[in-house]
C-alpha cells in the first residue's frame, strides 16, 4: 500500500480525480497539504476525513514549517508527494528529503511553457498567444528548480479550433484528471523506473 500526500492551493479536482480514481487497495491518501486555509480542496479534504496540514515557510499562527511536515510524513510513512495544483515552490530541504518521491503535474507540455509565474490560466494564455496546435498535460519529478526535473508522461491535445485560453484549459484539465491518477498508480505497483537518464512506465 503507497500512502501518498497531495498538495494542493485551490480548486482540488486533480485531488477529487485521485480520490476517485485509485483504488484504495494500492494507494491512500493520508495527507492533504496546503498553502491556503480556504479553498474548495480544503473542503473536500475535510468531508472525506483526510488529514489537512497548512504549510509555510514563515512561521504563521496554525501553519507548520517543512522541517515539521518532514518529520511528519516519515511518521505517517509517506511514500509519495503529489504536487496537484500547490502555487508555492517547495523549499530545498523538503526536496532532499523526498528525492525521487515528489511529482507535479503541469497543465502544458513541458519544457515548453513552464517555469517561475507559468501556473493556473497565465499557461493557457501563454499557449493561446503562442498560437501553438497542440498543447496537454505532464506529470515530472519535482527538483529544486521550477518545472525542471524529468518528465514521467504527458499527453498531446489538439487544440487548432480553440477560441480562449479558458477552452484549453477545459480541455487541458480533463487529461490532467486520467494522466495524474494513472502515473501515482504506476508508482504504486513499482512502474516508474529512471533508466539511462530516462523515465520509462512498465506496463
Ligand atoms: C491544474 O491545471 C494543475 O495542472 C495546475 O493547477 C491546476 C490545479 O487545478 N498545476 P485543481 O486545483 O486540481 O482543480
Amino acid at each position: 500500500m503507497l500512502k501518498i500526500a497531495v498538495f494542493v492551493s485551490g480548486r482540488g479536482s486533480n485531488l477529487k480525480a485521485l480520490y476517485e480514481k485509485l483504488p484504495q487497495s494500492k494507494v491512500q491518501i493520508s495527507a492533504v497539504v496546503s498553502d491556503k486555509k480556504e479553498c474548495q480542496a480544503i473542503d473536500f479534504s475535510r468531508e472525506k476525513k483526510i488529514p489537512v496540514y497548512f504549510v509555510s515557510s514563515n512561521l504563521k499562527e496554525d501553519y507548520i514549517g517543512y522541517n515539521e511536515l518532514i518529520e511528519e510524513f516519515k511518521r505517517l510513512d509517506i511514500g509519495l508527494v503529489v504536487l496537484a495544483g500547490f502555487i508555492k515552490k517547495i523549499p530545498d530541504e523538503f526536496v532532499d528529503a523526498f528525492e525521487k518521491k515528489i511529482i507535479n503535474i503541469h497543465p502544458a507540455l513541458l519544457p515548453s511553457f513552464g517555469g517561475k509565474g507559468m501556473y493556473g490560466i497565465y499557461v493557457h494564455q501563454a499557449v493561446y498567444n503562442s498560437s501553438a496546435k497542440v498543447t496537454g498535460a505532464t506529470v515530472h519529478f519535482v527538483d529544486k528548480i521550477y518545472d525542471n526535473g524529468k518528465i514521467i508522461a504527458q499527453r498531446a491535445i489538439d487544440i487548432e479550433d480553440v477560441k480562449s485560453p479558458e477552452e484549453i484549459a477545459e480541455r487541458v484539465l480533463k487529461i490532467e484528471h486520467d494522466l495524474l491518477p494513472f502515473v501515482v498508480e504506476k508508482f504504486a505497483e513499482n512502474k516508474i523506473l529512471i533508466d539511462n537518464n530516462r523515465v520509462r512506465i512498465l506496463e
